[in-house]
């Protein structure tokens, strides 16, 4: 064939959940009843006060021309009121740049900031990006697996020293995609320390910094020393149902961000006007809607997670973000097994660990981005397995 794939884009790990995905749409057009617990995409409306600023903003004259890559001055202010508000962190203007969703500055990073054969540090189970994104820059990605047993946190000692010294990107994601955990500032001050010794740059991805149900998470810029190597990615994605949107942003580190600006400059042309500026009004009116949205997905983890410890499986209950992460409950059983098996008796879309990298085997996902009810028939049908 004349035309293929790149062998970066060759390099790639198998998608494993769109497998899922198309069987989902092929279940459906049969018939069948699915509760799809896979992907984790916010299922409420916005808040109202962005949608009426949004309609707003369509009118305000120049709002439909092109905008710089690092965001409107309106926007970047209002991140700095918010980041400031919520952690105390005082920004510089220079010190924040809009990202077109935070998948993009995540998977963008490498190519920005690294060069070919340096060291990405990837947490794994880890979002996909970090990997894939070390992968497109011709780095190499060096895993660091999460285990339960240290709270889903890397073991920042048990990198070789030759890795440590040639790592350009420590990637740290907390509240974590999957597993639920939330970062102590201990380990914050140990990311830091790590990359003052070995020239790395932490990239903090703080994307569900808001769904917590115990108390709020902090971020890695509340570390002293922390912006001098490093930066946080915050999205709007989880905390309002924006996942359409497509709005995020990161900051701390002035020459990363502005390297990320400039690298931006070549490859988008900043985001839409109109969003910005209502986004900038959600964010300097403060979330008047966090508490219920954050009680309501209480209900729904309860719900599951009750639910599942009635059936006797051994299911912790998470203390951040979207997601519900558990061991497979049937012994000897591996990921896929058990999610094509809940699929096709159950009709339940659940992710494999296996998806999420070798050292999540084992594990599986539920997203909380279905109604209290639907959980719990999920739960009901999930009584009636035979495995
Ligand atoms: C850990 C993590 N970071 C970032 C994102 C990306 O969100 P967005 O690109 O919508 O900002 C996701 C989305 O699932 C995620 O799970």
């Amino acid at each position: 064939m004349r035309y293929r794939p790149s062998d970066r884009l060759q390099r790639l790990p198998a998608y494993l959940f769109a497998e899922f995905e198309r069987k989902r749409v092929a279940f459906e057009k049969q018939g069948r009843d699915i509760v799809n617990l896979g992907i984790g995409d916010p299922d409420q409306p916005p808040p109202k006060l962005l949608i009426d600023a949004m309609i707003a903003t369509l009118n305000v004259p120049g709002v439909h021309q092109y905008s710089p890559s690092q965001g409107i001055e309106e926007f970047r202010a209002a991140v700095r009121a918010f980041m400031k508000r919520r952690y105390d962190v005082g920004l510089d203007p220079k010190e924040v740049c809009l990202g077109v969703g935070s998948k993009e500055l995540i998977a963008h990073m490498p190519l920005a900031l690294t060069n070919p054969g340096d060291v990405v540090l990837v947490p794994e189970p880890g979002y996909p990006p970090y990997r894939s994104g070390a992968i497109f820059a011709s780095c190499e990605p060096y895993v660091m697996p999460l285990r339960r047993s240290a709270g889903f946190l890397p073991d920042l000692d048990a990198v070789p020293a030759d890795i440590a010294n040639r790592a350009r990107i420590l990637y740290v994601n907390y509240p974590n995609n999957p597993t639920g955990a939330t970062a102590t500032r201990e380990f914050y001050a140990k990311c830091v320390d790590f990359a003052a010794r070995h020239g790395t740059l932490v990239v903090s991805d703080e994307a569900y910094a808001e769904l917590y149900y115990d108390e709020a998470p902090p971020s890695l810029l509340q570390t002293p020393g922390a912006k001098e190597v490093g930066v946080a990615v915050h999205s709007m994605t989880k905390t309002y149902s924006m996942a359409g949107w497509r709005v995020a942003w990161v900051c701390g580190h002035e020459q990363v961000v502005e390297t990320m600006r400039a690298f931006k400059a070549n490859v988008d042309s900043g985001q839409f006007m109109g969003f910005q500026k209502a986004v900038a009004e959600v964010l300097r009116e403060g979330a008047g809607d966090m508490q219920s949205i954050r009680e309501m997905y209480r209900r729904r983890r309860d719900a599951f997670v009750e639910g599942c410890r009635g059936l006797g499986w051994d299911v912790p209950s998470p203390r951040a973000g979207l997601y519900v992460w558990f061991e497979v409950p049937k012994r000897g059983m591996t990921s896929m097994a058990f999610a094509e098996a809940v699929l096709e008796q159950a009709n339940v879309i659940m992710l494999p660990g296996a998806g999420f990298g070798q050292a999540a085997e084992g594990f599986m996902r539920v997203a909380l981005t279905v109604g209290e009810e639907r959980l719990r028939e999920a739960v009901a049908r999930l009584a009636r397995l035979k495995l």
